[in-house]
């Protein structure tokens, strides 16, 4: 009996975790690799003794039909719930309330279980760099930063940023060309916990005036420990202006921030941390759902290639894995 096609996907954060399970179900043999320590990509999670940070992603909506199925399904398997916060607005006119309709949700009790949900016993080299790909009798292998070989595969998804995605795309143009045109926006994210509440009116704010571009408490999303921690992130413009900040000196201007938003002082921070994120969202959306070179078994895929959201990259790694399939 043949074996089954063998795939290997580089990057295990939404877009190459989507991939990997529409592949798993048609029975290909998947192997993921990511440079981190686990999965998630930009669906972070810090944990600490004070509970758990979303670093990254939010919180995300479906507006898509296959998005929104899948979705009813990570609820029904508990990876996620849905998240109905105290929402404001702050801009020129100040600080106001701004509840809506939408439907938002997050992986409970951290957006990280969902990535591990998707995971599930999908085999993944963690810390592992992939920063080569060679082809030789139609099959592809792998050589990653310590110069370990992996492979042979019949194809290969490449399931990361544009920048980091270029070399290993290179030699495919279909590929390469929209990668290279492609920039990626910066963002900074704060984690900041108090010792008391700050009976603050909101669990979350849309912020359109200074540095800030959002504020939210962690402990109001489902599943989380009780207690005052709180999410900062930085407007992209603010990121490239503060890119080589130390992180100390960004707690302090996104703290003064918030602050100026409350016009009130706030207590000291009980625990800080800052994350700096050197590709956090596309500049533009894009429209190509995922790029293929089948004549090479070569595919990319991600939120560049669709537009900037936790639904985007999952819908990127749906097209490049039906490209794929349609190429077997
Ligand atoms: P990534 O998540 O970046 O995954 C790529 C993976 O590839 C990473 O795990 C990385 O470690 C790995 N990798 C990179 N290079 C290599 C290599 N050479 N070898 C091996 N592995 C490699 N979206 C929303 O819908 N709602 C939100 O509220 C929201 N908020 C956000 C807030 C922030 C601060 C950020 C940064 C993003 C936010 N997003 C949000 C966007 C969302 O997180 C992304 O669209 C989505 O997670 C991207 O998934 P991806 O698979 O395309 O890429
Ligand atoms: P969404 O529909 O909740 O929000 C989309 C945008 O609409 C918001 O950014 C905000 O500008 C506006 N908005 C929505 N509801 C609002 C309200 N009640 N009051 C005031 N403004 C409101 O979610 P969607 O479309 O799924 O977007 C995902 C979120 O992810 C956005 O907030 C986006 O900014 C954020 N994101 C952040 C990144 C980062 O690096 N910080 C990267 C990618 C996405």
């Amino acid at each position: 009996m043949s074996q089954p096609p063998s795939v290997a996907i580089i990057g295990a954060g939404m877009s190459g975790l989507s991939a990997a399970t529409r592949l798993r179900q048609a029975d290909l043999q998947v192997t993921l690799f990511d440079k981190s320590r686990g999965s998630g990509g930009r669906m972070s999670s810090k944990r600490t003794e004070l509970g758990t940070f979303d670093m990254g992603t939010q919180y995300f909506t479906a507006r898509d039909p296959a998005f929104a199925a899948a979705v009813a399904q990570w609820r029904s398997a508990g990876w996620v719930a849905e998240w109905q916060p105290r929402l404001f607005r702050y801009d020129e006119n100040g600080l106001a309330p701004s509840s809506d309709q939408q439907q938002r949700f997050v992986g409970s009790p951290r957006m990280t279980a969902l990535s591990r949900g998707l995971l599930g016993d999908l085999p993944l080299h963690s810390n592992t760099r992939i920063e080569q790909l060679q082809r030789s009798d139609q099959q592809w292998s792998l050589l990653d930063s310590e110069g370990k070989r992996y492979g042979p595969f019949d194809y290969v998804i490449v399931a990361i940023p544009p920048a980091q995605a270029l070399p290993l795309i290179r030699d495919a143009a279909a590929l390469a060309a929209p990668a290279a045109q492609t920039e990626m926006e910066p963002g900074w994210a704060v984690a900041l916990a108090f010792s008391a509440s700050l009976n603050l009116p909101f669990d979350a704010v849309f912020v359109r005036s200074g540095p800030l571009d959002w504020v939210a408490r962690e402990a109001s999303k489902p599943g989380r420990v009780e207690a005052e921690t709180w999410v900062l992130q930085s407007s992209p413009r603010w990121a490239h202006a503060h890119l080589d900040s130390e992180p100390q000196a960004v707690i302090g201007e996104l703290l003064g921030a918030l602050q100026t938003m409350l016009d009130a002082p706030l207590p000291a921070p009980t625990f800080q941390h800052a994350h700096r994120w050197l590709y956090a969202r596309p500049a533009a959306i894009s429209d190509w759902g995922a790029l293929a070179a089948p004549a090479q078994g070569l595919y990319t895929c991600g939120d560049w290639c669709l537009g900037g959201r936790l639904e985007a990259a999952w819908l990127s790694g749906q097209h490049a894995a039906k490209a794929l399939l349609d190429a077997t």
